[in-house]
Parts: C-alpha cells; structure tokens; sequence
C-alpha cells in the first residue's frame, strides 16, 4: 500500500478538529463562585504540559494583571497593584494564588494564562466570576403572623431580611417541607448604592391537614449562594373550634368535623372537584397536602378575582 501524503494530512486535521482540546494545555481554573467579604480567596489553576517546560502563569482581574508567575530569570514573581487585591505571596505559586481581605469591588472576572515554554509558546486562557458578599447582620425575621388561626383564615406571614449585596433569596417551608411560589409574593428594596432588602409574604388558607398536633411550623431561610444561610422559624396553633363544647377534654385536632364548619370545606373539595376524587379532608398525609396546595391556589386566585 502506497503512503498517501494527502490523505493522510486531511485525516489528520479531521482528527484535530475533532479533538483539538487534547493538544493544548488543557487548562482548567477554579474560582470561587462567591466568597464572604473580609475572606481568603483561593484561586486555583490546573494544567498538562505533557513534559514540556512552563513559561509563564499570569492572572488578570478584569484584563489587568496582577499576578505573573515566571521560571525564566531570577524573579520569578511579579506583582502588579489592583485596587482591593491583595496577593499572599507566601502561600501563592504556579499553581495556586491566595488573596487577601476581599472586598466588594474585586467581584468581577478573574482569568488565568499559562504559556509553555518554547519552541511552542502555546498559551491558553480561562475565565470564571467572583462575587463578593456583604451578607445582612442581622437574622431574617417573619412578621404579620398571629398565635393561633381558626380554620378559614389566612395566614399572612411576611419574612424581611436586612440589606445585603447581592439580594439574598428567600424561601419557605411549611413543616419541613418548601412551599410553592403560587401562595408567595416577593419583592426587593434598594436602600444604599448596591445594598438591597428581601421581602417575602406567604399567604394560605387554613385547613386542618397543615396541623400536626395543632401545631404548624412555618420557617424562611435566608441565603446568599451557598457562602451564607440564616432561618426564623415561627409557630402557630390551630384554634379549637366549638372551644366551649369540647372545653379541654381533647385536642381540636382529634375531633370530627363538626357541621359549622364542614360547609366551608364542603365548598373548597365541591369547587375544585368535580371529577369525585375521594381525598376526604380527615386525610393528612403528603398526597392530600399536595392536592390541598392546588385547591388553596385556586383559593387563592378566586379571592384575588373577587378584589
Ligand atoms: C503551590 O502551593 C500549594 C499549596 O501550598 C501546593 O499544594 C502546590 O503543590 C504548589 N504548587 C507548585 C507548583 O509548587
Ligand atoms: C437566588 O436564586 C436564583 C435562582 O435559584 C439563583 O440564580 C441566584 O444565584 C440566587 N442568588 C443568590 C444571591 O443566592
Ligand atoms: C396517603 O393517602 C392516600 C390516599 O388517601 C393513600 O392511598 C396512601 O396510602 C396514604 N399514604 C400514606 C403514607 O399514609
Ligand atoms: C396538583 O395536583 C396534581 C395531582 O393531584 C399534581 O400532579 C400536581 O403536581 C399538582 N400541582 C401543583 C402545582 O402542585
């Protein structure tokens, strides 16, 4: 068989198309998505020069360079000043860069650049973000909820969290368990430059299945990626409902439906249910709450369209 240049060639590039990535430096970076204000930064590099020699590593925060590691010529080291970024040399190599005290304005992009040595001098490039939290200084806290609820009300609970930058994100859950962003209304305040406030209200009808021993735990959790998390949690009670009949003899919760206000459910199960799903109300396990959640929805959406 003839060798065939041509041929050869086109299969080659065909190859490198195909695998290009292999013949470089393979160069991955790692940057911590986010990273509490006043913290170390740890910025990480890895790379295959498969036996070649290293030339140089530069790393830029916006395009400006402020780190150039080099293994040609006596200094191998070079710092450039950045506003807000400090290098630890000591514990900062070819492969790795610590900094700092980071502060609000070095959030941005960090790039790393590796260059081998020649005769090639092939270089390669990665970019990855930074954010820098100021988290709130205080826990979030919920507002607007009363001690006890008869069946028929609405609960009205408002979590706020205090500035933060960024936004932190709020969210509920009602025994253990998240709650769907239908029965929630969000928003957010901008009080000083970048510093924002989160507020979130949950709103929901009562039913008995939300009680457990008359108890129901409503908590929201603050967060702030995942560098920073903070929760309230609030109890209410459900109220006995004929409270002079039963007096203390049992537990509300434990008691059959008296027909004052099985109506009122009769209602909720007959409007949202007409295909005859049999989900009695005296079921409370996770199935039933999550039929509830729909029906409180509609709930919800038809007391809005009577506003
Ligand atoms: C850079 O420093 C880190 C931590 O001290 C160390 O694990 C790593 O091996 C060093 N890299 C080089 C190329 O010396
Ligand atoms: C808030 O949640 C959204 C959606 O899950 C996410 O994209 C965003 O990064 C979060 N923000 C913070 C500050 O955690
Ligand atoms: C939940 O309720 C459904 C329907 O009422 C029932 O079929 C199911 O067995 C119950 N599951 C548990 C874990 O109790
Ligand atoms: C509504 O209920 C159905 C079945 O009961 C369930 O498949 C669906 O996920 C529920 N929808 C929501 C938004 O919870």
């Amino acid at each position: 068989m003839r060798f065939d240049g041509r041929r050869f060639l086109f299969g080659f590039f065909a190859i490198y198309t195909l695998f290009g990535d292999c013949f470089g430096l393979e160069l991955r970076i790692e940057v911590p998505k986010a990273v509490l204000k006043g913290r170390e930064v740890i910025l990480k590099s890895f790379f295959d020069l498969e036996g070649d020699k290293l030339y140089s590593v530069k790393w830029y925060h916006n395009s400006a360079e402020f780190y150039r590691y080099t293994t040609t010529g006596k200094d191998s080291v070079k710092l450039f000043p950045i506003r807000g970024i400090h290098v630890v040399e000591e514990k900062s190599n070819a492969t790795q860069v610590v900094l700092k005290h980071a502060t609000r304005i070095i959030s941005g992009q960090f790039s790393c650049e590796v260059t081998e040595d020649q005769p090639s001098f092939f270089t390669e490039m990665k970019t990855s973000f930074l954010e820098v939290v100021d988290p709130p200084i205080n826990d979030p806290i919920i507002v607007g909820t009363k001690s006890k609820y008869k069946i028929g009300d609405y609960v009205k609970a408002t979590c706020s969290a205090d500035k933060s930058d960024p936004a932190v994100n709020l969210t509920w859950h009602i025994n253990g368990r998240p709650v769907e962003g239908s029965l929630i209304r969000k928003f957010r305040k901008t009080v000083e430059g970048a510093y924002i406030s989160s507020y979130s209200t949950l709103q929901f009808g009562v039913t008995e299945q939300l009680f457990n021993e008359g108890k129901l735990k409503l908590r929201c959790i603050a967060n702030i990626h995942d560098v920073w998390q903070r929760s309230v949690e609030r109890t209410i009670e459900l109220r006995k409902q004929k409270q002079l009949d039963t007096a203390d003899t049992a537990p509300a919760w434990t008691q059959t439906p008296s027909t004052d206000f099985s109506n009122e459910k009769y209602w909720l199960y007959v409007a949202k249910d007409s295909s005859g799903t049999t989900d009695g109300p005296a079921n409370s396990n996770s199935s039933t709450n999550a039929l509830w959640f729909n029906k409180s929805m509609f709930l919800v959406s038809v007391v809005f369209y009577i506003r």
